[in-house]
Order: C-alpha cells, then structure tokens, then sequence
C-alpha cells in the first residue's frame, strides 16, 4: 500500500475533532493529494449504525464483549469499503480513532484486557496498522470537564457518561500503549489552547506528507 494513514488518538475531551478540523484544511493546503477524513466507530454506512447502536445511553444492559465485538464489527467493514482502498490509490487517509481506542477502552478501562481485545481486532484489520498515531493526551477530569461544557445542549453518549475512574484508565491504556510501541506514537500535551496543540500536530504530520 503506497498512501499514508494516520489516525488521532486520546481521552474524551482531548480536543480530536477541532484538531482534525484544522489538519484538514492545513493537509489540502499543503498537498494535491486526495485526502479521507474519517472516524471510528464509524465510518461507513453499516459501520455508521453499529455507532448509534454504541453510543446509545438507552443501551445500559450491553455487554462488556458485545460493545468489543460491534467496535470490531464495525471497523472490519470500514477497512475493507473505505481505508484499504483509499491506501491502495495511494491516497492520505485521516482517522479519527482507530484500534487504540479499543485497547485503551475496551481492553484497559472495561477490563477485557489488552492481549483479548488486540485479538479480536487483529481478525477485523488483518495486519493494518497507522503510519502515524497522534496522541492528544488530558487529564480524564479536564477532559470530562470540556465534554459536560459542551454538551450542555446536547445529551452525552453512553461512553462518556462513564465515571472519571473509566477514563483515567482509558488513559492509562494509552500509555501503556505508547510505551510497547512508540516509534508509531507521537504524544502532543492537549491542555493547552488549541492553537498550540494544532501548531505541535502540524509539525509532526508535515513531515509525513
Ligand atoms: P468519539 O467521541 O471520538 O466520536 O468516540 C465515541 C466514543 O466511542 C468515545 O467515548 C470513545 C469510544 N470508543 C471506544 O470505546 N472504542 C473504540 O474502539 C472507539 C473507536 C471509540
């Protein structure tokens, strides 16, 4: 595969979206390359509804495993329709969480354990792996803080109604993460204002266009 895939990655409230916000109008500035802003859960249309079955609070009897397994789900069918053929034409794909999310989740904070969860996924994307992770790293009360702030007119989904503890842990997991594997993981300090942690992500992705 001749593109390039980078995914961003970090705690709710970490400040991903008006990241990836401005790295898009930064990348098409940059580049003439196609560019694929995407996400996760989601991502595609069958993956898109496996999402709103996920983030759904009136879901509160889902099971640990099954909200691993739709994640997964979910995420095999974007590879297949949307991330490996953008990689194939040669294209820059842009994700907004990817497996990460899972571990750090699903496999830290739920407790599934990391090594299950790793399994399940390997099954989903056959050995596909970022050529740069973005780290946008906070503290889970700061994080949370920014959620309820903006949330206040609209209602939380069911994962970031989850208490601190789940999210310092997501926390943990993401690490834990970067320590067994940091050459893919670039960490940006995501506690300061927006136009810092923007100019850091730049920086770093700059270099891989
Ligand atoms: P978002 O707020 O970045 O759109 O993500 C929605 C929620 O889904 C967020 O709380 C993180 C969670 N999530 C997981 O728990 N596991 C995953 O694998 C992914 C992709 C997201």
């Amino acid at each position: 595969m001749s593109g390039l895939f980078i995914t961003i990655e970090g705690p709710d409230g970490a400040g991903k979206s008006s990241v990836v916000k401005r790295l898009v109008k930064a990348i098409q500035e940059a580049t003439t390359k196609p560019l694929i802003v995407t996400r996760e859960p989601g991502g595609s249309e069958i993956a898109e509804r496996i999402r709103d079955i996920l983030l759904d609070p009136i879901h509160t009897v889902m099971d640990d495993r099954t909200e691993a397994l739709l994640l997964a789900a979910g995420r095999r069918q974007h590879v297949v329709e949307k991330i490996n053929p953008a990689l194939e034409r040669g294209d820059i794909v842009l994700c907004d969480r990817f497996v990460d999310s899972s571990i750090a989740y699903q496999g830290q904070a739920r407790g599934i354990g990391i090594e299950e969860v790793k399994a399940i996924n390997e099954f989903a994307i056959e050995g596909l792996r970022p050529d740069l992770t973005i780290y946008l790293d906070v503290d889970a009360q700061v994080g949370l803080n920014r959620i309820k702030d903006k949330s206040s007119n609209r209602t939380q989904d069911r994962l970031e109604l989850e208490e601190v503890a789940f999210h310092e842990e997501v926390r943990r997991g993401y690490l834990a993460l970067i320590k067994a594997e940091p050459s893919r993981f670039v960490t940006v300090d995501a506690s300061q204002s927006e136009e810092k942690v923007f100019n850091e992500v730049w920086e770093i992705v700059k270099e891989k266009l």
